[in-house]
């Protein structure tokens, strides 16, 4: 399974700060909003991952996370010229997928929970599609899904003025091989966008929409407005100052996942010594008992901070 880690959009909601520069650079208390989707994928097993992004914030993007190399990865990026919607990227992406199936997530999407990592490695080969519900104060403001008791998606609505449910639907999505033949037979919603919920009801009309209620030891953050953007930061903080532990640390998860060793964790640490990110990545180095696993996989933290 491939990655398709969505950086585009116009980020209006936060402008005049995304004018010019990309939301998904915007910090997160203290890592590029970019990091915390990217170690959901990694810590979903994903390696290879193609990064869309808006025309101007290719280059600024790239500089911030390259090739992937450094971190065990492969990262291609893609263009979308015109924010035309979430399921569009399916088709920015189609030749990066080659056919495949794909985990889709978007760039201001915070993930974090216990076990998160193990569960979602376990969706990375399935038929069908796979998304998941958590329950919200405001669920007008997202793709509102509804489930009945056997956990079977039962309807799947776009921003709905009265929702059936508490539940939105988060901004990872699990598809096999025929999220791109469906995005390319879908049209443009009244906004003028090829919406992803368009593409969730079309497998929920097949039948093969599957969801995982995440229950309230998950969190689930967007960092898309002024105020949702602090909230993720003061969430940050909070949880890594008490535990001494990041979210959303791109190095530390590779490391985890054995996709590097303890001497490249070191070299990437030394220049980020000066904000204490770099003093973070070096502690985990010689924590003793936390060694990376030397065989690969998700290499699940006991204390499971993505
Ligand atoms: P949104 O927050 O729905 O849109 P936006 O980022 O353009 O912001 P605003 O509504 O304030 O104008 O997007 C969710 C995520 O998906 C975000 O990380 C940007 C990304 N995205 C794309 O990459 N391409 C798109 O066409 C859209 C609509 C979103």
């Amino acid at each position: 399974m491939r990655g398709l880690l969505l950086a585009g959009g116009t980020g209006s909601r936060l402008w005049p700060v995304t004018r010019s520069v990309s939301k998904q650079l915007l910090p997160i208390f203290d890592k590029p909003m970019i990091y915390y989707p990217l170690s959901t994928l990694i810590r979903a097993g994903i390696r290879e991952t193609l990064i869309v992004t808006a025309p101007e914030s290719t280059d600024q993007i790239r500089r911030l996370l390259g090739d992937g190399r450094q971190w065990g990865l492969r990262l291609e990026y893609a263009v979308q010229p015109r924010p035309e919607g979430i399921a569009q990227a399916l088709l920015v992406g189609e030749e990066f997928l080659a056919g495949g199936p794909v985990a889709l997530v978007l760039g201001d999407n915070i993930l974090h929970g216990a076990g998160l990592g193990r569960k979602l490695s376990e969706y990375t080969t399935l038929t069908g599609a796979r998304v998941f519900a958590y329950p919200v104060a405001n669920p007008s403001a997202y793709g509102v899904i509804s489930v009945d008791e056997a956990g079977r998606a039962s309807s799947i609505e776009e921003k709905p003025v009265v929702p059936r449910s508490r539940y939105a639907v988060p901004g990872l999505y699990f598809y096999d091989g025929d999220a791109v033949k469906i995005a390319h037979g879908l049209r443009p919603s009244l906004r003028g966008e090829l919406e992803i919920t368009a593409l969730n009801e079309e497998y929920l009309r097949r039948g093969s929409l599957r969801v995982t209620v995440l229950g309230r030891g998950a969190a689930w953050m967007d960092a898309g407005t002024f105020t949702t953007l602090m909230h993720a930061s003061e969430y940050v903080r909070v949880i890594e100052e008490r535990q001494g532990r990041k979210i959303g640390c791109v190095e530390e998860a590779a490391w985890r996942a054995g996709l590097i060793d303890n001497e490249q964790l070191r070299a990437l640490a030394l220049p980020l010594q000066k904000s204490g990110y770099g003093e973070y990545l070096l502690r985990l180095a010689t924590e003793p008992g936390r060694q990376n696993s030397p065989t690969g996989g998700t290499g699940e933290d006991p204390t499971a901070v993505p």
